[in-house]
């Protein structure tokens, strides 16, 4: 476990913007190289615009080029575990279903589980298939 990625989490924590509910949620996500992208939740006054800290890392992960992640760290005040929608998001750019997910407190590091503990089946279908390789 690398303790840069969970200071990186802890860091995101802090620049949460959640008004709304008040609850923190920071992530940093690692690739297969060692880069680290991080993301805080964000809350916006139309409630369903809200998206998590573990997709807003993923989606810096994408945006700056890198397609895959070998570990995930989320902290939050009471080492809560990612959201099923995230679940889905994460899914797509896992390297294997063995990755970590690092669950983690501000104090302390909670648990380690792999995506497949937490989404042992996700959607996937080969009726919705990519259609062209743009990347
Ligand atoms: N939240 C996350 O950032 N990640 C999750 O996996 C679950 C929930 C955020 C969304 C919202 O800003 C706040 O936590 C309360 O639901």
């Amino acid at each position: 476990m690398s303790e840069k990625l969970l200071l990186a989490a802890r860091a995101a924590q802090l620049r949460a913007y959640c008004p709304y509910s008040g609850y923190q949620v920071g992530a940093a996500v690692e690739d297969a190289e060692g880069r680290i992208y991080a993301g805080s939740n964000i809350e916006n006054q139309s409630y369903g615009a809200t998206v998590c800290a573990e997709r807003v890392a993923l989606w810096n992960m994408v945006a700056a080029g890198s397609q895959q992640w070998v570990r995930l760290a989320v902290v939050t005040k009471d080492g809560g575990t990612p959201c099923g929608l995230c679940l889905q998001v994460m899914s797509e750019f896992a390297a294997n279903d063995e990755v970590e997910v690092v669950i983690a407190t501000p104090e302390e590091q909670k648990r380690i589980l792999t995506l497949h503990d937490l989404m042992p089946i996700r959607f996937e279908s080969d009726e919705v298939q990519r259609s062209s390789q743009v990347n």
